[in-house]
């Protein structure tokens, strides 16, 4: 996949007719969104919203985040490959012979496959709730970092982490290793229940590849300005 710096907007909405109302405004834009669509909106929606977003020409990063045992997640990634999505992703915590799995199923039989990347840990969760809830006592970066490395050596193509990451995923996993990264908020932006996050402009310059922007972007009263904003700060330097 073309690892060239992108703002993916993470399309949140309970229904198909609020996805296209949305994507709407974005007609006559030079760039079109790469767009994420995630558990809520597939659910309420179904494939259909798979195909009729790739129909009008926008990436789609297919954001299910998998976590099962590795025989029904290769199942599922065998049916995930048949819609044309250029990006999927499951949770690195599901272990090596998931991921593993996962890759051979999303393979289609004339080997090309999406980009396939990890969830280490999600950008909501605090070194603190880890400890204490998860009971893994280890630093938070270095459990991400293990995460990404295990990763890498099951084939994967990247991981989901904090953009404060993405700068050490680089260099344990090597440049060509895909960082995508949620919890971007515009400076002085709400931060939700977002914990490790940071702007559009620092996360390039801390390496993302790709930055996932929801709520800053959707939530905007005018969310082709705040569009143009994060490709502006992310994409142009
Ligand atoms: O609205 P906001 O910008 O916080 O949206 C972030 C998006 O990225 C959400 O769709 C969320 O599910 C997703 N995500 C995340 N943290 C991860 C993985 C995915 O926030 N580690």
């Amino acid at each position: 996949m073309d690892m060239k710096r992108d703002v993916i907007i993470a399309c949140d909405f309970a229904s198909a007719e609020a996805t296209y109302a949305f994507l709407d405004k974005f007609e006559g834009e030079p760039r079109k969104p790469f767009c994420k669509i995630g558990m809520e909106l597939y659910y309420a929606a179904g494939p259909e919203i798979v195909r009729e977003i790739k129909r009008r020409g926008h990436k789609i990063f297919l954001d299910l985040k998998l976590h099962d045992i590795p025989n029904t997640v290769k199942k599922t990634m065998a049916v995930l490959s048949q819609l044309d999505v250029d990006m999927t992703n499951l949770h690195a915590a599901g272990g090596r012979a998931m991921m593993e799995a996962a890759l051979e199923g999303l393979t289609r039989p004339d080997g090309t496959r999406p980009a396939l990347i990890a969830v280490t840990q999600l950008t909501s969760t605090s070194e603190e709730v880890m400890q204490k809830e998860l009971l893994i006592d280890r630093p938070l970066p270095e459990v991400v970092m293990s995460y990404a490395a295990n990763a890498k050596a099951a084939g994967l193509d990247g991981v989901v982490c904090s953009p404060l990451e993405a700068a050490k995923v680089h260099e344990t996993c090597g440049d060509d290793f895909m960082t995508v990264t949620p919890g971007i908020r515009f400076a002085g932006g709400d931060a939700g229940d977002q914990k490790r996050i940071t702007t559009p402009a620092k996360a390039a310059e801390i390496g993302s590849n790709f930055i996932v922007v929801g709520r800053p972007i959707t939530a905007d009263p005018d969310p082709v300005a705040a569009y143009r904003r994060a490709v502006a700060e992310f994409c142009e330097e």
